[in-house]
This record gives structure tokens, sequence and C-alpha cells, in this order.
């Protein structure tokens, strides 16, 4: 293993498993919004040595005192300002990885953009720098929109955790002040449709399940593919690209 990759994984390893698992699911709505936006490919061209800079966008919390991950109230300014350096301290992880092998300048300028800045807001009320608009870098916006939506639906120290479609509401609620309101638009749309079909193919398979007649499917849908369809579309926990 090459020593950039050791370190980045060395530092992963140092974070509470949930906020670990909480970096890749980020990762993973990251990657289901760019499918959604006909970004597919952006990410295979940012990977090195089978990294993506998707995983870690909250890598800078290795960084952070231990005893803030267990505070089961809410922050003070000081703990929350060193909360907040993580972005900082990710940026400095990138930048390293960079001074390390100047070959995955690629993968660590992207790291490092979205390790600084998804924390902005589409408004500039965000941090650190109050950036807005298309002025954050757009991999950034992309990753403010999944961690958010992936940080509801777990409980937290001051919310309980939100359902699916709850989460859903609360991005289309804040597009254009927290979020870019064109990915929110997207990635709202495009879920809703997909949770739609997959209602409505759940219904279908009710009804064929206990009426004693042939239902009809829509022509559109395989039946064959029917059971990977919501896991393939929404739910992709496991599937990395190589
Ligand atoms: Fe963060």
């Amino acid at each position: 293993m090459s020593e950039e990759v050791k370190m980045l994984t060395g530092l992963m390893e140092l974070l509470p498993k949930r906020i670990i698992f909480h970096n890749l699911e980020t990762a993973q709505y990251m990657r289901i919004i760019l499918r959604m936006m006909g970004k597919s490919d952006l990410e295979r061209s940012l990977m090195w040595k089978g990294c993506s800079p998707f995983d870690y966008h909250d890598i800078g919390k290795a960084f952070i005192p231990e005893d803030l991950f267990s505070y089961n109230e809410r922050f003070d300014l000081k703990q929350e300002h060193a909360m907040m350096a993580h972005v900082h301290h990710g940026q400095q992880i990138f930048r390293e990885v960079k001074k390390l092998n100047p070959l995955a300048a690629g993968f660590a300028d992207a790291g490092e953009m979205i390790a600084l800045y998804h924390h902005e807001c589409y408004d500039g009320s965000g941090y650190p720098e109050g950036l807005s608009g298309e002025k954050i870098p757009f991999l950034a916006r992309v990753c403010a929109v999944a961690n958010a939506f992936t940080g509801m639906q777990r409980d937290s120290v001051l919310l309980p955790s939100r359902s699916f479609e709850e989460s859903l509401s609360v991005l289309e609620e804040h597009a254009g002040t927290w979020f870019d309101p064109e990915i929110v638009a997207v990635f709202v749309g495009e879920t809703l449709k997909e949770l739609k079909t997959e209602r409505e193919l759940r219904r279908l398979r009710e009804i064929k399940s206990q009426k004693p007649f042939e239902v009809h499917m829509p022509e559109s849908i395989d039946e064959s593919e029917l059971d990977n369809l919501f896991t393939q579309n929404i739910t992709v926990k496991t599937n990395r690209p190589t």
C-alpha cells in the first residue's frame, strides 16, 4: 500500500465507527446524486489506487478531541469552533497526500475541496469562507446535500432521526438557502419518482400474490429485475466503483 493511501486509511480508522459509516454513506448518496445528474463518470476520473475522494469528507474529525464525540449536550462556542475546524484538518490531510505523491493531485484536490467546503451554504451563510452559489465547488455542493440527507437519517444529540420522505422535505425547504436548488431538485424529484415506482411495484406484487388472476405489468417494467430495482436505484450501500 502506498504511503498516501496508508495515511488516509489509518486516519479513517481513528474515527468512531459511526463517523466512518457516515463518511461512506454520504459518499454513496453523492454517487446517487451524480448518477441522477448524468455525471456518473466524474468519480472514476478522480479515483486514486482504489480510493475515492468522496469517502473522506469528514476525515478531518480524526484530529478533533475525542471527548467531543461522546458529548451529549449542545456544544458551547469553544467546542463548536473546535468541531468546525474539521474542515481545515481535512484540507491539510489532502494537501499532505498531494505532497507525498504529486501524481495523486487530481484525487487530492477533489478530496480537499469536498473536505474544506462541504459546510458552505448556497446563500453564503456557511463556513469556513462563506462562499455562495457556484463559487462553492460543485462536488462540495453535492456533498452538502448528501451529508445533510445522510445525517437526518440517524439520531443525533439534538434531533431524532427523520424518515426518508421527511428528510427529502427538509432538503426542499432549504433549497436555495443551504443547498444548491438544482441539485436538490434533481435528487428529490428523481428519488420520489423511484419511490413511487417502488411503491407501485410493491402494490402490484401484493395484488399478484393475493388475487387468483394475472396482473399485467406495465410494459416498461421487466419483472425479472423487479427485486433489484429499489436496491439499485436508492439504497446503494455497498457497490463501490473500482
Ligand atoms: Fe462535516
